[in-house]
């Protein structure tokens, strides 16, 4: 929809409704159908992006899903049936006609344009900043996953593109969804009340066993860019290494508690048990000191490696007691406990972005979760270069670890050699910025 035509479009759907929610909820720019129905599309029909969708389509008032887009015909007709059976009563809300399923690398101007409210954008974070921008620039309010990029230059460019969302009051969410858990947001509350005195230090860990093993052989891949996406969690265009894919959220609980964002890091890290050509070229393990503006340590670790050590968790160090913060408590000088309800947090952070748009309040989550993201981004630097790396220098580098261009014979930014080996980041002799 052009954006005069939104403005007719807004007028002629006021003078029809005529209720007051529906007035506020249209003159503040929220949503455009003709009723109060909330179209949703969806970009990257895969796993989280299926459970946004649902959880999207689970909030209160009417809701649909009428697009959807992935760069694979199988991904996109996969999710529409997907949703229908995890939906149940509800499944009704999936009203994706087939000329609204779009496949390939444009799909998500497909979906964008194709008359939504607001999209979900859960492709592989490499995509994030391209998607995001199209999507402010066509006026979307959006819901993007978490990380919202891979690099300094794509961090930039959510920035840069959220500025306009702010002007255009974009209604935006980020995948984060600790800041939706209600056990966090008391733990943290109670933190930057003082309960637990100066915050001298941090701690925060994702270590496990790893994710999935590539799904597609390289005998069947029918060019080395369907190979990369299919496999896309070894690739750090799409995926960042899994310190900035998963242990950004823990990094984030601790730049929420320190309401800010380290200045430098210095770390170490490597590739010592999943070295198999398949997985191409990310480490299995990390281990950061990032430093915060008041001399604040964070003390990082992920790995995925089995039978070792598993740890999820943020904790911190106080003058008067500790916290346990995932587990929403306090202990060693102050004793505490969280005990109240804890809503599943997927569903609040589509719950508080949709009650937003109806209601056409402020709600945009996005430079925080692009600066989480260049925080985790900062720790794959510090640990693939082995070098200390200033914030300020990480987020001007000029690095851009995207392809040219997309398509399935596209030039790839990595590419194996010729026993199917990718290279291999080697710290004192990579440079990262
Ligand atoms: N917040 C959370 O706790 C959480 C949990 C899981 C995943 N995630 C995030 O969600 C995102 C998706 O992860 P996932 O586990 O659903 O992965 P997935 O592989 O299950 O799904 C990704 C989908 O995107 C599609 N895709 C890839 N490139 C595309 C493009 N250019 N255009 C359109 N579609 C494209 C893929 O074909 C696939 O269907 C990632 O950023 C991940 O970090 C967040």
């Amino acid at each position: 929809m052009d954006p005069n035509r939104r403005d007719f479009m807004k007028t002629a759907s006021v003078a029809a409704l005529g209720s007051a929610a529906a007035q506020l909820a249209l003159q503040n720019g929220a949503y455009a159908s003709g009723d109060d129905t909330i179209k949703v599309g969806l970009v990257g029909c895969g796993g989280r992006g299926t459970g946004a969708a649902s959880q999207a389509l689970s909030t209160n008032g009417n809701v649909k899903l009428v697009a959807v887009g992935d760069a694979f015909e199988d991904r996109a007709k996969g999710a529409i049936k997907n949703l229908k059976d995890q939906l149940g009563e509800k499944g009704e809300r999936v009203a994706v006609q087939d000329e609204k399923i779009f496949t390939g690398f444009d799909a998500y101007q497909k979906v964008i344009d194709s008359g939504v409210d607001l999209v979900i954008l859960a492709t592989p974070p490499g995509f994030r900043p391209i998607h995001f921008e199209y999507a402010v620039k066509s006026g979307r309010n959006i819901f993007m996953e978490k990380p919202v990029a891979v690099d300094a230059v794509g961090v930039r460019q959510v920035l840069e593109a959220n500025k306009i969302a702010k002007e255009k009051k974009l209604k935006v969410g980020v995948g984060l969804q600790r800041h939706h858990e209600a056990r966090y947001l008391e733990t943290i509350k109670r933190i930057h009340d003082g309960e637990i005195g100066k915050v001298l230090a941090l701690r925060a860990y994702w270590n496990g066993g790893g994710v999935w093993d590539p799904p597609l052989s390289r005998e069947k891949a029918k060019s080395e860019m369907e190979y990369q996406m299919r496999n896309w969690y070894y690739y750090n265009w799409l995926c960042g290494d899994h310190i900035v894919e998963q242990h950004i959220h823990n990094l984030d609980v601790a730049n929420w508690v320190m309401d800010g964002f380290p200045v430098r890091a210095n770390g170490m890290g490597g590739r010592q048990v999943r070295t198999d050509k398949k997985y191409g070229e990310i480490y299995d393990h990390h281990a950061v000191e990032f430093e915060y503006a008041d001399g604040t340590r964070c003390y990082s670790q992920c790995r995925h490696i089995a039978n070792c050590w598993n740890s999820v968790s943020e904790h911190a160090h106080g003058t008067k007691a500790q916290a346990d913060i995932s587990g929403g408590r306090f202990f060693d000088g102050v004793n505490w406990k969280y005990n109240g309800p804890n809503k599943n947090p997927y569903q609040v952070e589509h719950d508080d972005l949709f009650a937003a748009i109806r209601a056409g309040a402020e709600y945009n989550e996005a430079d925080n979760g692009a600066m989480s993201s260049m925080t985790s981004i900062l720790g794959r630097l510090c640990t693939y270069s082995g070098k200390v790396i200033e914030m300020a220098d990480a987020i001007k580098s000029e690095i851009s670890l995207m392809p040219k261009s997309f398509s399935w014979d596209a030039e790839m930014p990595v590419k194996p050699n010729a026993d199917g080996y990718y290279p291999i980041a080697v710290p004192g002799v990579t440079k990262v910025i």
